[in-house]
This record gives structure tokens, sequence and C-alpha cells, in this order.
């Protein structure tokens, strides 16, 4: 793969998901390795995740454990997944006692951001996922102005889940650079005409598709990750 060159505008992009467990860590390592192989700085970010394993560390996250594993400058945990929480229920939820604020997001996403060219920062749940009383999932790309990319999860429902994502996000005025299928399901009925589908009625480019797999190594999806960092970089 060729040396890129990164765009100073950006430092980021956010990986959103037409749902919560469509393959958004999976994309966003694929990415990550992707990105690394073309001679970026690359590092991911979970800011906000629930169904954590207590350590002696800490809390500790699978999600974010893959992307610190997938990036090449392995950042402090705590940056990664500034709010880390036991329970597997929504974060407005599991988060009571300490509410999620956009500040030490931010904060966190600025110490990230200086070491690296960029940062995939992975979405919590779907766009509008509650993250406190006050907060959305949609208010992290919003206040770091990340570009996004949206993961749909293939399976039966999506080109209804697809078209609204993308609606929320160019309404909440974030920029929509391309979508990536992921075929989840491997009994999905007629997956090729879906991803027509998809591709007529979404506003954006597909920037790939990753086949159902039993393996989830980033290293060998990273290769169908291509017209993603392209526009990521570009973006
Ligand atoms: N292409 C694929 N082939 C096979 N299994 C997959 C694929 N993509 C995702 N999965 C499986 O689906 C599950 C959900 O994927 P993943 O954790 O990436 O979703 P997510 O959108 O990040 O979920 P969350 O909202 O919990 O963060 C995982 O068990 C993962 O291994
Ligand atoms: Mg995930």
């Amino acid at each position: 793969m060729t040396r890129m060159t990164r765009n100073p505008r950006h430092s980021g992009v956010f990986i959103a998901g037409t749902d919560t467990g469509i393959g958004k860590t999976i994309v966003s390592c694929a990415l990550l390795r992707a990105l690394c192989a073309a001679g970026l700085r690359a590092t991911g970010m979970k800011p906000v995740a629930s169904g954590c394993a207590m350590t002696p560390d800490g809390l500790r996250n699978d999600d974010a454990l893959a992307l610190i594993a997938a990036s090449d400058s392995k950042p402090e945990y705590a940056d990664c997944n500034p709010f880390a929480f036991a329970e597997p229920v929504s974060p407005h939820i599991a988060a009571a006692a300490t509410p999620v604020t956009m500040a030490p997001i931010a904060a966190a996403f600025s110490r990230l951001a200086a070491r690296a060219d960029f940062v995939v920062v992975e979405g919590v749940g779907g766009w509008l996922a509650p993250l406190s009383d006050r907060l959305l999932a949609n208010a992290i790309p919003h206040s770091l102005r990340l570009p996004a990319i949206l993961v749909v999860g293939l399976k039966l429902g999506c080109l209804n889940h697809a078209q609204l994502t993308a609606r929320a996000i160019r309404d909440d005025g974030c920029k929509l650079i391309g979508w990536i299928g992921n075929h989840i399901d491997p009994d999905m009925a007629r997956p090729e005409e879906n991803v027509a589908t998809l591709r007529r009625l979404l506003p954006v480019p597909c920037l790939g598709i990753l086949p159902f797999a039993a393996t989830s190594d980033p290293h060998a999806q990273a290769s169908r990750m291509s017209a993603a960092i392209e526009a990521i970089v570009s973006a």
C-alpha cells in the first residue's frame, strides 16, 4: 500500500453504526490496521463503554482493548475509554453516579490526537443512543467535529435503519463520508440485492463490504479498507 499523508483539517473519523452489535469494532480495528499499513499513526478510541470487566487495573472493555491492540501506539487505557461502566446496559442507566459528559471525552481525544495522525472513534450503540439524561451518542462526533462513516450491519431491516441513520447524521450537521457494509448474518437472503439497494438508496459512496468471517482478525480485513482510508485521508 502506498504511503499517505494526513489531511491536517481532520484528525479523526467517527465510526457510526445502524445499531449495536453490527460490526463497528470489527470495522474500526480493520481501519486502524489499514491506516497503519499506509504509514499513518492511527489510534482507536471507545469514548463510552458499558459491559466492562473488573481487573486489577480497573474496569476494562473488550472493544477498547481490541482498538488498543489494533493501534500503532498503545494509548493509555483511560484516554482510549474515558467512561467505562460494568453493567452491560445503556450508558445513561449504567452511569447514574458518574454521568457521561463531553469535556473528559474531548480532553482524552486531544491527547490521543496529539500523538497520532488519525484517531478512529468507535460510536456507542446507534446514532441516537442515550449517553446520559442530557447527551445522545451523536454529541461525540458533533462536538469533536469528526466526519462519520456509517457501518451497515447487513441483515433484514438494514435498508430502513441505514437510511434513517444517514438522514440523522446529515440532519445533525455532521459530514457523512461513506458507508461500509458488514455481513453479520450468514443466512441473510439475497445479500447482493440488498447491497445493490443500499448503493442506490444511500446518498454517499460504499467504501467497502466485509464478508461474514469466522475470524475477526483485523489484519485479514484491513485489505478491504483501501477506499475507506482514501476517503478518510481526503475528507
Ligand atoms: N463480518 C463478520 N463476520 C462474522 N462475525 C462478525 C462480523 N462482524 C461482526 N461480527 C460479530 O458480531 C458481533 C458484533 O460485532 P461488533 O462487536 O464489531 O459490533 P459493534 O457494532 O461494535 O457492537 P457494540 O455496539 O457492542 O460496540 C461480534 O461477536 C463479532 O465477532
Ligand atoms: Mg463495538
